[in-house]
């Protein structure tokens, strides 16, 4: 990540964290256990979780796992992470500040690794999706969660310019295309696959970035997003509620292995 990347997000990140990790949280409980789920942690695992935010997926992970270790670039959703692990006493969970594109563990640390909501702002997802691979064990698992871009170009563009209006530490989310064509480029079988609609509150998801109604880019987001309702341009189905908008973002689950040499 180029240092003047890295500092938008640690800026946007170090700003936001109240709202991120506790007045506007992404997902319900059911969310969330459905995902430690779908991750098929075992007892005996060391287990990574890659842009950890504020730990709301390893402190999960960690009651499942042997050792859980979450790493951030930023500061500040490391503390509040520490506070959680305080709150919920637990042990065996490690948090690190790092950079995803350059892992500080030895090859093949981890039984299962994971990355949640987070590739999408990294201007090289792919040296970060490297790393993952490499501290990972032959047999372990990973997993990646992301939402999913439209697949048609005019379409991904505008998501993704909405997306950067509200959150200018986004760097691009990624079409299904692009994640399977580089899981197999890399050499990852696809174990497991789910896509689940999930529907946001306009309102809720721009508290989420930190801005709230009369905000510059408050309304700057919600213009371009209101633009977008004809011929729905932007693929995010935006519904009228009030004064407020429904959106829909598709997320991509996915669990993979390494696959054996020579396949
Ligand atoms: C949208 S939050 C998601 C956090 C968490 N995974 C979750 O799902 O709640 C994105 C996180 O990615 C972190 N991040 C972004 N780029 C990173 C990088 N290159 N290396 C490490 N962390 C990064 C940010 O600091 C932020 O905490």
């Amino acid at each position: 990540m180029s240092k003047t990347h890295r500092a938008v997000v640690e800026r946007q990140f170090g700003r936001t964290v109240e709202a991120f990790a506790r007045l506007a949280v992404r997902d319900t409980p059911e969310v969330v256990a459905e995902k430690v789920q779908f991750m098929r942690p075992q007892a005996g695992d060391v287990a990574l979780d890659v842009a950890c935010g504020a730990g709301t997926l390893v402190l999960e992970l960690a009651a499942r796992v042997r050792w859980a270790c979450g790493l951030d670039v930023t500061r500040e959703m490391l503390e509040q992470a520490r506070r959680f692990q305080a709150a919920r006493g637990l042990a065996n969970v490690g948090f690190e500040r790092g950079e995803a594109g350059q892992l500080p563990y030895r090859d093949q640390a981890f039984d299962l690794v994971v990355c949640q909501c987070s590739l999408h702002h990294m201007s090289h997802p792919e040296r970060a999706v490297k790393e993952m691979i490499r501290v990972l064990q032959p047999a372990g698992r990973l997993t990646i969660i992301d939402t999913l871009a439209p697949e048609q170009d005019a379409k991904f563009e505008l998501f993704n310019r909405i997306e950067i209006a509200r959150d200018p530490s986004h760097a691009a989310t990624l079409r299904w295309t692009t994640f399977r064509r580089m899981f197999d480029e890399f050499g990852l079988g696809v174990v497991d696959e789910q896509i689940r609609r999930r529907e946001r509150r306009f309102h809720h998801w721009m508290l989420r970035a930190g801005h709230d109604r009369g905000s510059r880019r408050y309304e700057q987001t919600r213009r371009l997003l209101e633009a977008s309702i004809p011929g729905d341009r932007a693929g995010l189905s935006p519904r009228r509620e009030g004064d407020d908008f429904v959106i829909t973002h598709y997320e991509g689950m996915f669990l993979l292995q390494k696959k054996p040499a020579g396949r």
